[in-house]
């Protein structure tokens, strides 16, 4: 059963005044038009109703990428991320957005295993949360399953360069691309993906000329992550830009500093609640005079 439909029962739920018509991956794959897109691709990652409804005016996609395994459940890596996590946050985010296409990570285990293992965890993905997308890390061995989706009525983004669910094989979440026999394996990963059907592709953590080769070569949207300013567009973890934890990666811009203002804010809590000066007047009821 579908778990997405809106509920207006609760003024916190109730995600939009403004309906309107969604992104679609036919709309996205179209911003790159002869090699060039004209508009960079505004793309940021969400796990909840909230901070869907926030960012969704300014963003062209919503991921509820797996970094969600570190980001809300404090996992060490995304390995352990399971498909019922999945489903749950990429519930919440498509009820809390309009406008932006949301599209879901594939767990680790998931898809890897075959095509028809592939279709039907993306088809439960796409039927529990109501997102337009899933994403899939890997290259040319993950080509075969990106056609089979594809062409059965599942939208894909690819993901190359640094693919975090394959940790163990590269050793760490260190730069990809430094030997040129790596820069050609990325390279070639980006080109299979796309001719595979992909409508756009996240190109993460390679060296700034590979990514920049990437897009100028690969004809769909390629969205960097520690990649090049010369990406169709660029995603974030939105935790990392809002400055939510101390230690973030060299490529994060942090456009806040969520985390000081949130400590400060409960510390002020604190301190009104133990000197007794909150609730005020303002904030209890009292009988009507
Ligand atoms: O899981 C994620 O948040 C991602 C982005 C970093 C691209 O895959």
């Amino acid at each position: 059963m579908s778990t997405f439909t809106i509920d207006t029962s609760t003024s916190r739920a109730t995600p939009s005044p403004v309906p309107g018509k969604r992104m679609t991956a036919p709309s996205i794959r179209a911003r790159k038009a002869e090699g060039k897109t004209e508009q960079p691709i505004v793309m940021l990652t969400a796990y909840t109703m909230r901070m869907a409804q926030l960012l969704d005016p300014h963003c062209d996609m919503l991921l509820v990428g797996d970094s969600l395994g570190q980001v809300i459940y404090g996992l060490p890596s995304t390995i352990p991320v399971t498909m019922e996590m999945m489903c749950a946050h990429g519930a919440a985010v498509v009820r809390g957005s309009w406008h932006a296409l949301v599209a879901v990570d594939m767990p680790f285990g998931s898809y890897e295993g075959s095509p028809e293992q592939a279709f039907a965890s993306a088809s439960r993905v796409m039927k529990e949360t109501g997102c337009a997308a899933v994403k899939l890390e890997g290259g040319q061995a993950m080509a075969p399953t990106i056609e089979f989706l594809t062409r059965r009525g599942i939208p894909v983004i690819g993901h190359v360069g640094l693919t975090p669910q394959a940790v163990n094989v590269l050793g760490g979440y260190g730069a990809r691309g430094k030997s040129s026999d790596e820069a050609q394996l990325i390279e070639a990963d980006a080109l299979a993906v796309a001719n595979a059907g992909a409508f756009c592709i996240v190109v993460e953590g390679v060296l700034e000329h590979i990514a920049t080769k990437v897009a100028q070569t690969v004809p769909v949207p390629v969205i960097g992550i520690g990649a090049s300013a010369e990406c169709d567009g660029q995603v974030l973890v939105t935790d990392d830009m809002l400055g939510l934890f101390e230690r973030t990666p060299r490529f994060v811009k942090r456009y806040d500093d969520l985390a000081s203002r949130i400590a400060e804010a409960a510390r002020t809590y604190a301190e009104e609640v133990r000197s007794r000066s909150f609730p005020t007047e303002d904030q209890m009821y009292r009988p009507k005079a």
